[in-house]
């Protein structure tokens, strides 16, 4: 709709001289504004936008990219908790902050937070465990997976790759099998009749919605119900190009404001508007766990941790590895200022050690008699008790705080190299907490809990030595490790790794044993379906796809897959003997692979497998 009203209407109050500039084009083009459209641009020239309009022609040219531009505007007003103006006022501040070489922790004092270490597999993590299946029915299921992957350079979405190449199954496919196996186990334990639907939320971004859709149509949903499944999408912020936050235009479009990600900290925000936390209270729902795209290994830890949070009362619970000091992983720490608040947060690894120097830790972050640092590394996934969330969520709307990392282009700090933006980080959530708020960690093992997909195979062999490459290939070889771990524990015979090199990477080769998630959901269960004296050899692999499947005095040298229906109870026993697969090395620039072959440098040859079908209901005792 236009608007005849007149340049004076639009009531610009202390825009100073960039009043003059910016009416000229934007007075001679008023008439095409809506009366929203009218606001806005005062809210913009009210903030020292001008420059925003400065090349706006007549009337009648460009005009269809004027309209689209007040709707950019528009969607980047609405998206942002108090508004555009308000995102211009912070980062106003965090710019001159950042200039004055200001220190976010300036006043506090780093200690070691309290937490639970847990060991895996010991009556107490078995017994967590437990509680946890108990407590998943009540629970709901967050994943942010709207991050572009710059890191890892792969073209499509990260959820869609394969979480291992035995299976071939993604990411996203093992994350819902793993939430409908809770679901499943959680039901059992409930004393009353369990209908449960554990809701599954996933954050996308304009870079990832559509191939996250299509990756869930295309593939009915991994057999989760569609309507359990929400997407939410984050819209991106604008870019500032200079320390007045002056909003940056897109290069290619002078009629586009440029737009960067906002960070996985816009997931609280998004939940909060999306009406669904209220709608969870009112179904039961004690508990959200947020999750990220790649990490292969995490559902190992969920229900131990889950266990935690429900016998502790923890309203934040962080999940933790341990951490060697400077590792490039942020520490979990408690920090309290002078004025007497305490919070207990993620400090980047970088800011860690310059913070204990600072306050009377002369050795910054050093390792302690367990050879680690005493401040757990926060892998970024966390349980939040909903009741106190949704408190909190009240007052803040989602709102978390934000920082802003400009790269300047000399010492005077005047200028960007290229243009920046805000950032928010979701475990920065419990910044804003009470003192009361019981905020803790859960830490247990890397080799169980934590295996990141995140670097291309050229930076991952750069990792310095010792340090993870978190890759394609570490994110593999991890799980075969922790299945093979995991299977020992249980009295199982699995042999020693070798090591060898996959793209510049040297890894551990384990045996390559998976199993799907109804099969080996809590160690429990992988207890009491591996018995006698069984055995997998190095070379060998080993796929158990089915719920009940024991694996009885099986001696494994070579590959054996099992698929068994629910209803089906498989006991595999004898001798298993034939070629198997072997692993052959792929060069990460032989572009005749695929590229999810290639980033992780290795293939299967399928040269010989026993594959064992049981379609039927009922029990198979058979000989393998
Ligand atoms: P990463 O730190 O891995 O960032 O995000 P990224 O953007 O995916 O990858 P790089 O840094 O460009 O290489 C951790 C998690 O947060 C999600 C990612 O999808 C991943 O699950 N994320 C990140 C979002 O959901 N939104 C964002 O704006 C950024």
């Amino acid at each position: 709709m236009a608007s005849d009203a007149a340049p004076a209407a639009l009531g610009i109050s202390g825009a100073g001289d960039d009043w003059a500039e910016a009416c000229t084009p934007l007075r001679r083009n008023l008439q095409l504004l809506a009366p929203d459209e009218v606001e806005l641009a005062k809210l913009l020239l009210n903030e020292g936008q001008s420059h925003l309009f400065e090349h706006w022609l007549e009337p009648g040219v460009d005009d269809d990219k004027k309209r689209s531009f007040f709707d950019q505007v528009r969607r980047l007003n609405s998206s942002y908790p108090g508004g555009l103006a308000s995102y211009i006022q912070n980062a106003r501040k965090l710019l001159a902050d950042s200039k004055a070489g200001k220190n976010p922790y300036d006043g506090f004092t780093p200690s070691v937070p309290s937490g639970e270490i847990l060991t895996f597999g010991d009556d107490n993590f078995v017994s967590l465990e437990e509680s946890g299946v108990k407590e998943a029915r009540h629970a709901a299921f967050v994943l942010v997976a709207g991050g572009l992957g710059e890191r890892l350079g792969y073209k499509g979405i990260k959820v869609a790759l394969p979480r291992e190449t035995t299976t071939g199954k993604c990411f996203l496919q093992h994350y819902i099998e793993s939430i409908l196996a809770l679901q499943d186990a959680s039901c059992k334990l409930a004393e009353d009749k369990c209908h449960t639907k554990i809701p599954f939320v996933i954050m996308t971004s304009d870079d990832t919605n559509a191939l996250t859709i299509n990756l869930l149509e295309s593939n009915s949903y991994f057999g989760m119900e569609p309507s359990q499944v929400n997407i939410l999408k984050q819209e991106k912020v604008a870019c500032l190009s200079d320390n007045d936050a002056r909003l940056a235009l897109d290069p290619n479009d002078k009629y586009k404001i440029q737009t960067k990600p906002h960070g996985h900290g816009d997931v609280h925000a998004l939940l909060y508007s999306s009406g669904l936390l209220e709608q969870w209270k009112s179904t039961d729902r004690k508990w959200v766990l947020f999750f990220q795209d790649t990490n292969g290994l995490l559902f190992n830890a969920i229900p131990s941790a889950l266990g935690v949070s429900a016998t502790k009362g923890y309203n934040v619970n962080s999940l933790a590895v341990p951490r060697k000091a400077k590792e490039a992983i942020g520490g979990i720490t408690k920090l309290t200022h002078v004025d007497g608040r305490t919070m207990v947060i993620n400090v980047e690894y970088n800011q860690l050690d310059p913070l204990l120097r600072a306050t009377g830790h002369p050795d910054g972050d050093a390792n302690c008699e367990t050879f680690y640092s005493p401040y757990p590394g926060n892998i970024n996934q966390l349980i939040l008790e909903l009741g106190p969330y949704i408190e909190e969520l009240k007052k803040t709307h989602g709102a978390i705080s934000e920082f802003v990392n400009p790269k300047y282009t000399d010492s005077t700090k005047t200028t960007f190299k290229s243009s920046t933006r805000l950032e928010c980080m979701m475990q920065d959530y419990p910044k804003t907490l009470p003192p009361s708020a019981k905020v803790g960690f859960t830490l247990m093992d890397t080799w169980l809990a934590y295996a990141p997909v995140k670097n291309n195979p050229e930076d991952a062999a750069k990792v310095p030595k010792g340090n993870p490459y978190h890759s394609a290939t570490s994110g593999e070889m991890a799980i075969y490790k922790a299945n093979s771990l995991i299977l020992r524990k249980a009295g199982a015979q699995i042999a020693d790794p070798v090591i060898d090199t996959f793209n510049g990477q040297e890894v551990e080769v384990w045996p390559r044993i998976t199993w799907s998630p109804r099969w080996g959901l809590v160690f429990k269960d992988v207890k009491g379906k591996v018995h006698g004296n069984s055995s997998v050899s190095q070379r060998s692999a080993l796929v158990i796809n089915g719920k009940n499947i024991a694996v009885e005095g099986l001696s494994l040298d070579g590959t054996l897959i099992v698929n068994a229906i629910d209803e089906a109870e498989v006991e595999v026993t004898g001798h298993v003997e034939n070629k198997g697969w072997t692993i052959q090395h792929v060069d990460h620039k032989d572009t005749s692979e695929k590229e999810e072959i290639r980033i992780r440098g290795f293939k299967f040859d399928k040269v010989e497998q026993l594959e064992l079908n049981y379609t039927e209901p009922g029990q198979h005792s058979t000989k393998a």
